[in-house]
């Protein structure tokens, strides 16, 4: 399984701190916050890995990270993003590297607690479609800002995206898993509200041909660039716990 680290983006809520850098380059305790993602991937077994960034810092990464050899990588590779018109688009510069492999996707700026390594095995036991990643989180503030999933009867039968009224406590972190049928979804999406291209569409295309499976991730789970609050709230945890245990 090959994997995907999009760490892109114009990161607007934590402006002006991401006016003089890459939101993902920011720390996240003691390093910058794309590095515990890498962790995440790495620490699961999946060492081929394609970095996707944009913005005038992407080369803040190579000095970063180089080769990626001193991180676990075994081959990393990169592409750029010219514009910023979201997590599909930016999914996309990857399919050359992917090619017919299933594919593990992870946003930069998501925190684990636990270790990412029983979901990808559950994945790699599926025969075909995508799998998310829930978590269980209890406030409406927070979720108004993710993507939400209604689940019946175990099943994900939707999911809305930056919902006013969230329709249940399951919130979809930013770890996808998908099959070589991404690559034909992700031409055909339109642009949303905000101006992106968004994978919660591409997630509800594999719900409606019942394709998608879910796990709820247990303990800790941030997303550091939902707001400068969500930030200092990942740092803390960091700090005190680590991560990917
Ligand atoms: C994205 C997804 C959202 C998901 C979140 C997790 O939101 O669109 O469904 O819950 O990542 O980090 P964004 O960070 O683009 O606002």
């Amino acid at each position: 399984m090959k994997g995907v680290i999009l760490a892109g983006g114009s990161g607007t809520r934590l402006h002006p701190l991401t006016r003089i850098t890459n939101k993902h380059l920011l720390p996240i305790y003691d390093r910058p916050m794309v590095n515990w993602s890498i962790d995440a991937l790495v620490g699961a077994g999946i060492t081929e890995l394609m970095l996707v960034t944009g913005g005038t810092h992407a080369g803040e990464f190579f000095r970063l990270l180089g080769n990626g050899h001193d991180h676990g990588i075994e081959r990393l590779f990169y592409a750029y993003q010219d514009q910023t018109g979201g997590i599909a688009e930016a999914l996309a510069l990857a399919e050359r590297f992917v090619e017919r492999d299933k594919v593990c996707v992870m946003l930069a700026d998501n925190v684990f607690a636990s270790s990412l390594r029983p979901v990808v095995e559950n994945f790699e036991r599926q025969k075909r479609g995508a799998r998310i990643v829930l978590s269980h989180v209890a406030e409406d503030e927070h979720l108004r800002h993710l993507g939400v999933a209604v689940r019946e009867e175990g099943r994900v039968t939707r999911i809305v995206e930056k919902p006013a009224e969230p329709p249940s406590k399951h919130a979809v972190t930013g770890v996808y898993f998908y099959d070589e049928q991404v690559w034909d979804v992700v031409p055909t999406l339109k642009p949303s509200g905000r101006g992106e291209l968004e994978i919660t569409d591409v997630n509800n295309w594999y719900i409606e041909r019942g394709e998608m499976e879910a796990d709820e991730i247990e303990g800790f789970w941030g997303d550091a660039g939902e707001s400068i609050d969500a930030y200092y709230e990942v740092n803390d945890f960091v700090r005190r716990n680590g991560a990917n245990a």
